[in-house]
């Protein structure tokens, strides 16, 4: 006997030693307290400890996405030094600045309940200078403007950190165009990023990443258009498709998710909770951690491949702690309704009938998430329009897209549908 435990394999030993251990775990978790209680934990307090988790989840996922720039301003401040194209030289920055005016007109917005006071009423009365880029440092520094963060040395704007908000956000206008009460989960088609990225005194990042002049960066910018982003150019640098009109797509609502598995436009990136941590990193320029092996092909993704977004680790994570509560929040916005009386009813009904009846449309957009449960992808030929878009993605398929307030042109579906707003209706 004391031979053959001589003779056994450290192998043996170490599994021999997990067994041991795993026991000794079991019997605290499952069977007994050491004082000889069953430990079941109380039904009562479960049920509480899950509403207070629900309720803590959705303040802090709410905070986050309209508040968490992730670090990004290490970025679009301290990298394309943004903030001194809008301050201008006249508040410590360079050029002649973004005045409030401007801003708007870029389809940035302002949260009205967040605009001191007396600024409002300097607004209504026509006395706060709306040309002035200084008003937009101070709306900065009252963390008025939707989806951007102001970082401040005194009252000098000191860099700019951008949050989710910035495109999937807007207002209700109630104050006036553009400032009002935040929607979130709406994307922002006014909002002009491509413009609002080449204001930026240094584009070095961007050319340096997809090996292309200033003149192309430029071009490329400029040539997305409001509402839209390329949210893939990053990984394939395909800036135009082969008819020359830009490959970026449209902001989509970021609302109506929950039960939805394949989202964005084009499929199998992953979950919802894979989108956040791919737009914080890569996107955004947040500071985290992100994994993705599918993005070291040099054949699809030549950028990614080239600089190792899929790689991405960073030593001060700021992101990975932030996605189950964004990820909860995200999910819990929903799909707006029709105000009352703005349709009919009976005509409605009968629409719905051609809808899941002969027209078959119930069958991808499968009511009530208006996308398959399952696997809700589809090649290009299936749907009738050309792949440019669906190539881009891992298995080169378009998303069924869950149909979500489609009767509001105004904010939610303003610049059309599909991908690109190639359907005006
Ligand atoms: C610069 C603009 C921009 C920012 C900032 C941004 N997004 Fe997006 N978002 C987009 C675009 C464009 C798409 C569509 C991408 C695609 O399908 O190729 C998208 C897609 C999405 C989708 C999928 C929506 C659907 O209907 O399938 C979700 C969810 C989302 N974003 C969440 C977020 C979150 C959370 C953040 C912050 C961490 C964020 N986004 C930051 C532009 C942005
Ligand atoms: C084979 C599956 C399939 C069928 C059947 C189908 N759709 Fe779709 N639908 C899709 C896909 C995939 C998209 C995304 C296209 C894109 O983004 O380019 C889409 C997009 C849409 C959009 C645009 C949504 C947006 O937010 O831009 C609308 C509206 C729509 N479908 C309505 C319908 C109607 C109405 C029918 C029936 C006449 C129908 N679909 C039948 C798969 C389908």
């Amino acid at each position: 006997m004391v031979m053959g435990n001589c003779l056994r394999t450290t192998t043996q030993r170490g599994q021999e030693m997990k067994v041991g251990s795993i026991g000794r775990y079991l019997m605290f978790a499952g069977a007994a307290s050491p004082l000889g209680f069953a430990i079941v934990q109380d039904g009562k307090q479960h049920d509480q400890a899950i509403s207070d988790y629900a309720a803590k989840m959705m303040r802090e996922g709410r905070d986050t996405f309209r508040s968490d720039t992730f670090g990004s301003e290490a970025f679009w401040g301290g990298q394309v030094r943004l903030h001194e194209a809008i301050a201008g030289a006249a508040n410590g920055g360079v050029g002649p600045g973004v005045s409030p005016k401007a801003a708007l007109s870029l389809g940035i917005k302002v949260d009205m309940n967040a605009v001191p006071a007396a600024v409002a009423a300097g607004i209504k009365a026509g006395t706060v200078d709306l040309n002035d880029p200084k008003n937009t440092v101070a709306l900065l520094k009252a963390n008025a403007v939707v989806g951007v963060k102001g970082f401040f040395a005194g009252d000098r704007l000191r860099s700019i950190g951008i949050t989710c908000a910035f495109c999937h956000s807007t207002t209700d206008d109630k104050f006036a165009p553009g400032i009002g009460n935040r929607l979130d989960g709406y994307p922002n088609r006014d909002l002009n990023v491509g413009k609002v990225i080449a204001a930026g005194p240094n584009l070095k990042p961007l050319t340096d990443m997809l090996q292309v002049d200033n003149a192309t960066v430029l071009k490329v910018l400029n040539s997305w258009g409001p509402g839209k982003f390329d949210a893939l150019l990053n990984l394939d640098g395909k800036a135009f498709r082969p008819d020359g009109k830009p490959a970026a797509t449209l902001i989509p609502p970021a609302l109506g998710l929950a039960g939805v598995n394949n989202h964005t436009w084009t499929g199998s990136w992953g979950t919802v909770s894979y989108w956040n941590a791919y737009v914080g990193n890569l996107e955004m320029h947040g500071s985290g951690t992100f994994f993705d092996p599918r993005l070291d092909d040099p054949k699809k993704y030549p950028v990614a491949a080239r600089t190792r977004q899929g790689h991405t680790v960073a030593t001060n994570d700021r992101i990975t702690a932030k996605l189950p509560a964004l990820h909860f929040y995200q999910l819990s916005i929903p799909t707006p309704k029709p105000p009352a009386g703005t349709f009919d009813s009976a005509r409605a009904r009968r629409g719905e009938s051609l809808f899941n009846g002969i027209a078959k449309c119930g069958s991808c957009h499968v009511p009530p998430i208006y996308t398959e449960p399952g696997w809700n992808l589809h090649k290009a030929e299936e749907i009738g329009i050309d792949d440019f878009q669906s190539t881009r993605a891992p298995d080169d398929r378009y998303v069924t897209t869950p149909l979500r307030a489609l009767w509001d042109m105004q904010k939610m579906h303003k610049g059309g549908f599909y991908h690109d707003g190639r359907f005006a209706t």
